[in-house]
């Protein structure tokens, strides 16, 4: 029921499925990829070159909290792996749906809030999110559920945009500047004036705490830099903003035994 939806959840909700059409397309060319040719985040950046991704997937549980088109579910799935995917949005999972026909690669699709997911405790070994629920649901709301969801030794990995990144940003999600535009305590929940989406970033110390409060211990942040040559087709950062300072983050996480 919609109107029993958080409010984040219910102005995300309407605007994914506002904006579906425009990531069918990156969708497609995402899902095509075979496995060592997978890439990441808005510059494309290889999985070859920084192996996110665990080596042994082979046979785990996994599940990708705001997976919209799957097409990361879908690597997992090549990989080995027998994933689930959640998103909030009925028109982005439409595209997975139809991607999965088109691959021959079927897994469980779920319309929900990936803060409170309709599976049972300890269900998988490995959480991920690549600017999904990771960016998209609180992450007071979205971590404690991964945890609930992780079976003991079971890993979160999570991609977001860089915290210094979101304090560069103007309001107008314009260009980022080279200078800080707002301040760096108390972030959390943003709003941007030319649209109704709610997106969540934190500072690194509010992480490291509330990961660890949850039971994670945090066993790296990937801070990624594009090639020299890399190119994006959003408009908030450059390659020069880009190979200055983190625009893209990871969080790799594991939940302790
Ligand atoms: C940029 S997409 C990322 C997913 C995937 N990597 C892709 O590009 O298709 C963001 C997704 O997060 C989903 N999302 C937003 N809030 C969510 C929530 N609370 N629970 C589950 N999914 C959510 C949106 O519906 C959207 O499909």
């Amino acid at each position: 029921m919609t109107d029993t939806l958080p409010e984040h959840v219910r102005r995300n909700r309407a605007e994914w499925d506002r904006w579906a059409a425009d990531y069918v397309a990156n969708g497609e060319r995402s899902w095509r990829l075979e496995p060592g040719e997978e890439t990441w985040g808005v510059w494309g950046i290889p999985e070859a070159s920084v192996g996110l991704l665990p080596d042994d997937l082979d046979g785990l549980d996994t599940i990708e909290l705001g997976c919209g088109t799957g097409y990361v579910s879908a690597w997992l799935a090549r990989r080995g792996a027998r994933p689930v995917g959640i998103d909030n949005s009925e028109a982005q999972l439409a595209t997975a749906r139809r991607l999965q026909a088109e691959h021959g690669i079927e897994f469980p699709l779920i319309h929900g809030n990936a803060e409170t997911v309709p599976l049972p405790d300890a269900s998988f070994d490995l959480a991920i999110s690549e600017y999904g629920a990771s960016i998209w649901a609180d992450p007071y709301r979205w971590i404690p559920e991964a945890a609930r969801l992780l079976r003991p030794a079971g890993r979160l990995i999570f991609l977001v945009n860089g915290t210094l990144l979101m304090l560069c940003v103007p309001d107008t999600e314009d260009t980022a500047d080279a200078r800080l535009l707002r301040p760096y305590f108390g972030m959390h929940r943003f709003e941007w004036p030319d649209d109704e989406s709610v997106e969540f970033h934190l500072g690194y110390g509010d992480w490291i705490r509330l990961l660890r409060e949850n039971g994670f211990d945090v066993e790296d942040l990937v801070e990624l830099r594009p090639a020299q040559d890399a190119t994006t087709t959003y408009p908030f950062v450059t390659i020069e903003w880009a190979r200055s300072w983190p625009s893209e983050e990871v969080w790799k996480a594991r939940k302790r035994a």
